[in-house]
């Protein structure tokens, strides 16, 4: 429907998650699933020595290779968890909204094959779904779990904080800092914020003018609102050992 802003946290969460990574001119910087280029464009503008972006799907990678001509920037289409890149050659690692769509083994995979690419001392940072409070029962979790599935019609699989943390630490991480934030993706405060009023219009517009991606929305503003106490974004910068 055009929306470009696909993370939970929204591009108020991502800034914190860029700025956490204090990308300078002489560092390496890896990013999985770039997909539309969002956050590669503020990372592109701190002129990193070398970029990647390694995406599973081919048209976003072709597109994104198409808009970001330089020698030092490719991406690649592949996938995450075997990203061909050499053992401790880079300095930044940074993933978006793609390990919640992932299988906790799955996941693991990611973020050991983050910690292998990366240099000892170097930053990971995620921005995912949460699921909050850290004690919320294994029921109550099923549930929005499935919710999900059902709605978004890709298995989510939502982490707690606590979660999240203990997965970055068992593949080697140290947590460094952890920031969170509601998750309001189809709010229409945060898409004015995150896509501009005219974008937003335009999306509204694209909606309406699709009754069925307008019942499919709306489903997943139902399951979004259901469950709003349980649901968050978080972004952790971890950083390998
Ligand atoms: C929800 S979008 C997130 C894109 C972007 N990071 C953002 O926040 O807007 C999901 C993207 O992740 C990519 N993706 C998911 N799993 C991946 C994997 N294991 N390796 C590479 N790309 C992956 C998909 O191809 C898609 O482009």
């Amino acid at each position: 429907m055009g929306k470009k802003i696909l993370r939970p946290g929204g591009r108020e969460l991502t800034k914190k998650l860029v700025s956490a990574l204090q990308v300078s001119d002489r560092d390496s910087v890896v990013e999985f699933a770039p997909g539309t280029g969002f956050t590669a464009s503020i990372v592109l503008s701190q002129s990193p020595a070398q970029y990647t972006g390694i995406d599973s799907n081919d048209a976003a990678v072709k597109s994104l290779n198409r808009k970001f001509r330089k020698n030092n920037i490719c991406f690649i289409n592949g996938n995450a968890a075997h990203s061909g890149l050499a053992d401790n050659s880079q300095d930044k690692v940074y993933g978006e909204a793609m390990l919640t769509m992932h299988a906790d083994h799955r996941k693991q995979e990611i973020i050991s094959e983050a910690h292998r690419i990366l240099k000892p001392g170097g930053l990971y940072a995620i921005h995912e779904l949460g699921i909050t409070p850290d004690d919320i029962s294994a029921e109550e979790k099923a549930v929005i779990q499935k919710d999900l599935a059902q709605s978004i019609r890709v298995n989510a699989r939502p982490l707690t904080k606590t979660e999240w943390t203990a997965l970055l630490e068992k593949q080697g991480f140290e947590v460094k800092h952890v920031y969170t934030n509601k998750m309001h993706l189809l709010h229409a405060g945060r898409m004015i914020q995150d896509e501009g009023l005219l974008r937003t219009l335009k999306i509204g517009y694209n909606i309406l003018a699709n009754p069925s991606a307008k019942r499919r929305i709306s489903e997943m503003r139902q399951t979004f609102k259901k469950h709003e106490k349980y649901m968050n974004a978080i972004v952790v910068i971890a950083q390998k050992k």
